[in-house]
């Protein structure tokens, strides 16, 4: 895709858009090979070779970011009061309309991803592509068969709405059982409330993966990376 020399420099995250044509104009950027002062030259910045000083730009067309949410952080990219987990990530992302693909509960940790590829995450997130969702939850009771038996046949919520079938697997025995649980759709509070119709409270809830994609347990809380190449294909579409 064609795009104006000053935009692909700024859609990379450091630079805004007048500081890329300052560099441009300065001589400081090439195209192919040759120096390029026109921060309005159209380009395919996947087909041609840029440099800012001497050094190759990594063009990326979209940023794909695993976060290991902390609970207390809200799931949205920006709110007046309260942590987001886009205020979380580094400087050098901040500036590219980067949102988190499919919400956790402020109260609940584990994987979020964040892109800035709208298309990306409709796909990950439509109901219609049943993308599983892999969370563990501790719950304040056992699980009797028949809560287990009703995840299986889709659980219907207290508000009469129905869920898809979901699995359960008792992971802990106990007082407090530790379970897994793996949904095919992502209804607002769907594993707090599937437990809720079948008489259990969750009192913690942890999301592992997504589609493919397992969280790295080696992330610390509140840190973020990029995804490797493999991630990307497990769970980005097939080009
Ligand atoms: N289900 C919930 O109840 N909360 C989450 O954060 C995610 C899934």
């Amino acid at each position: 895709m064609m795009e104006r020399l000053d935009k692909i420099l700024c859609s990379q995250g450091t630079l805004t858009r007048s500081e890329g044509g300052r560099l441009v104009r300065g001589g400081r950027v090439t195209v192919d090979g040759v120096v390029c002062r026109d921060p309005a030259k159209k380009l395919d910045p996947e087909k041609q070779a840029i440099t800012l000083d001497g050094r190759a730009l990594g063009y990326a067309r979209h940023v794909y970011l695993m976060l290991n949410k902390p609970v207390g952080i809200l799931c949205v990219s920006r709110d007046p009061k309260v942590r987001t987990v886009v205020d979380l990530l580094p400087e050098e992302y901040r500036r590219r309309g980067l949102f988190p693909a499919g919400r956790l509960d402020k109260d609940t940790h584990g994987l979020v991803l964040i892109t800035d590829d709208g298309d990306f995450a409709h796909n990950l997130l439509s109901p219609r592509h049943h993308v599983p969702k892999r969370y563990c939850a501790r719950l304040d009771k056992p699980l009797s068969d028949a809560a287990a038996q009703a995840f299986r046949a889709g659980p219907t919520l207290e508000d009469g709405t129905k869920c898809l079938p979901a699995q359960v697997t008792v992971l802990e025995e106990g007082e407090e059982p530790l379970v897994e649980v793996v949904i095919y759709e992502g209804k607002f509070h769907q594993i707090k409330r599937m437990f809720a119709a079948v008489g259990s409270h969750v009192i913690w809830l942890k999301r592992y993966a997504m589609g493919g994609l397992e969280l790295d347990e080696s992330l610390p809380e509140g840190a973020c990376r990029p995804l490797t190449e493999s991630e990307k294909e497990c769970i980005l579409p097939k080009k």
